[in-house]
Parts: C-alpha cells; structure tokens; sequence
C-alpha cells in the first residue's frame, strides 16, 4: 500500500535535525538552547559539521559569509533584470542560478565532478562546503539586492561586519540596525534553520542523490519552498492577517474562511500534532521587537479561534509574520526570511547525501488501466 503524500515513511536516516516528542533538536541541541545562546552562523556550522565550531572556525565563517555577500557583479545584472513584480523566491532562484554560473562556482563544480569520477565519497571534498558557505552568504545579498530592485532603488553598498542578519538589515535599510533587532533576526535565522525531511529538504536530497550540484540542489529547495502549503504561508498568513481590522473581528474572519472550505494560513502541520516549539518561540520574538503593534493580539486572537474551532496550534509561519512586520519588512522580504535561514539546513542535508548517497528513485503503485488500445489519430473522437 502506498502512502499518500508519504505520510509517516521514513525515507532517509539523517543526523542533523529530529523531531521527537513535539521537541525539536539540531544535532541533539534543543532548538531553544540555540536561539538563546547561539549565533546562526554557529548553528549553520554546527548543522554541517555535527558539533560546534571553535572561535578560530567561527570567525573564519563569518569572513568567509560575508565576503560571499559580496555578490559577483553578473548576479546583480540578473536581479535588476528582472520583472519587479517577481515573486522573491523567483528571484532568490535566479539568483542563486546565476551565482551558480560565476566562475568561482563553475570551478567548483566542475572539481567535484572531476575528482568524483561520481563517487559520493569523494564529494565530501571540501568544495561542497565552500558552495554552501557561498550560498549561505550570499542569499541575504540575494534578497535584499532584489527588494531594491522591486522598490525601483539602488541597492546600498553591503557592509562587511557584524552577523548575517545584521548586514541583511543594513543591507535592506540602508542604515545600521539596532542591536537588538539584529540579534532578533538572527534568532528567527536559526528557528528556520532545519526541520527534518521537510518538502524542499526532500527536494534537495532528491536533486542531491543524482549527484547533481549543490547549486542545483538549491534551486529545487527554493522552488518546493513557493508553495503555499510550505514556504508561501508566509504570504498567505499575512494577507489573512492584514484582512482583520482589529482581534475583535478575528473570529468571525476565522469563521468565514472555513465556512467558504478555506484552511487557515499559520496552522496545521503534519509531524506537530500538538504545539510548533518554533512558534512559542516566534511569539516571543515578535512580543519583543513589536509588543504595541496590532498583529500580536489580532494573532493570538486568531490562534484562540482555530483552536476553539479545529483544534489546531498555529505553526512557525503565524507568529513569524507577526515578528517580520514588525521589524517593518514588506510581504515579499518576509517571504525570503524562510529561505535565509533554512539555506543552512538545504546545504546540510546536501553534504550528508553527497556523504553516504544512494540515489533515491521510489516507487509508486499504477492505477492507470490494465490494458489498452493505441487507437490511429484519425480515429479518436
Ligand atoms: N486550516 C483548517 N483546517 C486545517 C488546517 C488549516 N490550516 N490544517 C489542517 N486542517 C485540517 C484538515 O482539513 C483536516 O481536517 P479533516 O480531518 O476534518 O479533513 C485535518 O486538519 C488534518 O489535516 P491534514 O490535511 O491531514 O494535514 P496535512 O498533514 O496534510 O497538512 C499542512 C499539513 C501544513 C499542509 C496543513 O496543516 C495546512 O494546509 N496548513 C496551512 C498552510 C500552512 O500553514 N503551511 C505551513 C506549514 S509549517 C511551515 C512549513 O513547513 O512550511
């Protein structure tokens, strides 16, 4: 018997995230101890490497991130190609298809292909690593180049120090962040980081297992990620927020869109029965950086109707809104959000394909007829 949707199968052994129990970890760290005492850029380390790196290894990263946020100068020409209506997952996929033809990922690819004689193994080089520091560096850049593109500006000129998330802000107003919304960011990055064998890290082992770059990996994550079940809640959870003029109506808004056969955006999730621990978290977040505006109690008030109504929790992508509109993102910055951080997970459950690989190719049970006729193209009706 098949299962739809492959709902409970496990596909794969992997050792950097599980979900046990309603608890998420990576490598074993619950997600909350490395919110509260991590940096993304340790937490990507850890992802791809299993432990936690030493201040040399992490200040080596985090030259090595920013200086891929530098981005080569046929990657903007693409961006400010582009329609500035593009979707910014298009965009974060042209651009990163772009990355993937510089010269500097061509070598590397092209060295992995060559050393590999396509032998896993030998793909453990540490080129993989290198294109997913790239990547990891170079989304934000990626993203905030196109939110001025759509906005119809030029982008400001990066700024090389401080945490990722600190130079995507700079990088998208032009001026300095305050440290604590920089650091609440950075928070929302590793909350984003992984999550097991969600649908674009499926996609990307999927890519993965046939050896193909890492690149390439990439952009199937980046494209499974637009979907409105996945990544494009985001969109979704805000449009259903910014639709309630005030908590009071939440209800009744709620009420009508089951009515209508409708699912609520930010709610619902198939491995969490009960509570996203990423949510609570978010919450919080979002408490702290915008506590007076007026998506936090229009949330809640939508959590306490889906919860009355259905018996669901909100997931990660309720409160995540809640926080990115109030570090004053627009919809389509917030959309991005998702894919900076989860770029560290992407890129570490490609290296731990490329590590042990077998391709992966299912099965699936035909319910196509028997038996049948080719009739003559002059004879169909
Ligand atoms: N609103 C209303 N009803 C829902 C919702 C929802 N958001 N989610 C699930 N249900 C109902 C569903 O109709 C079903 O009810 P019934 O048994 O009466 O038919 C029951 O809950 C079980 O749902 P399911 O279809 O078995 O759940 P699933 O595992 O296939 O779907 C999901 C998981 C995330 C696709 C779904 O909950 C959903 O569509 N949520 C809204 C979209 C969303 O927020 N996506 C972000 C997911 S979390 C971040 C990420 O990973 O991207």
């Amino acid at each position: 018997m098949s299962s739809r949707g492959l709902e409970g199968v496990v596909a794969t052994e992997s050792a950097i995230s599980a979900i046990t129990d309603g608890r998420l970890v990576y490598r074993g760290i619950p997600v909350e101890t490395a919110v509260n005492e991590g940096s993304f850029a340790e937490v990507a380390w850890l992802l791809w490497h299993g432990r936690l790196p030493t201040q040399a290894q992490l200040g080596h990263l985090e030259d090595h991130l920013a200086s891929a946020g530098e981005l080569p100068r046929d990657v903007v020409t693409r961006l400010r190609g582009l329609p500035p209506t593009t979707p910014m997952l298009v965009a974060l996929r042209e651009g990163v298809g772009a990355l993937a033809l510089t010269p500097q990922s061509l070598n590397l690819q092209s060295s992995n292909l060559q050393s590999s004689s396509l032998q896993s193994s030998s793909l453990q080089s540490s080129n993989p690593h290198s294109s997913a520091v790239r990547l990891v560096g170079a989304l934000p850049a990626i993203a905030a180049q196109f939110y001025h593109v759509a906005e119809g500006r030029p982008l400001f000129a990066p700024r090389v120090s401080g945490s990722l998330a600190a130079r995507f802000l700079h990088a998208v107003r032009g001026e300095v962040p305050p440290p604590q919304e920089a650091r609440a960011l950075d928070q929302a990055l590793i909350l984003y980081a992984d999550h097991e064998l969600n649908a674009s890290t499926f996609a990307a082992r999927v890519v993965a297992s046939t050896l193909a770059d890492m690149y390439s990996a990439v952009i199937a994550a980046l494209c499974t990620l637009k979907g409105p079940l996945h990544g494009g809640a985001t969109a979704e959870v805000w449009r259903f927020l910014a639709s309630i003029e005030s908590p009071a109506d939440a209800a009744s808004r709620v009420d009508a869109a089951l009515e209508a056969g409708q699912r609520i955006p930010g709610f619902g999730h198939r491995v969490y029965r009960g509570p996203d621990p990423r949510a609570l978290v978010f919450r919080q977040l979002a408490a702290r950086v915008g506590g007076q505006q007026r998506w936090l109690p229009t949330a809640d008030a939508v959590a306490e109707a889906v919860y009355a109504r259905k018996g669901l929790y909100p997931n990660t992508d309720l409160y995540s809104v809640v926080f990115l509109q109030a570090l004053e993102f627009d919809i389509e910055l917030a959309t991005a959000v998702f894919a900076l951080g989860r770029m560290a997970g992407w890129t570490a459950h490609i290296l731990e394909q490329y590590a042990n690989n077998r391709l992966i190719r299912p099965r699936a049970q035909y319910t196509g007829p028997e038996a049948a006729e080719w009739t003559p193209i002059g004879q169909r009706g």
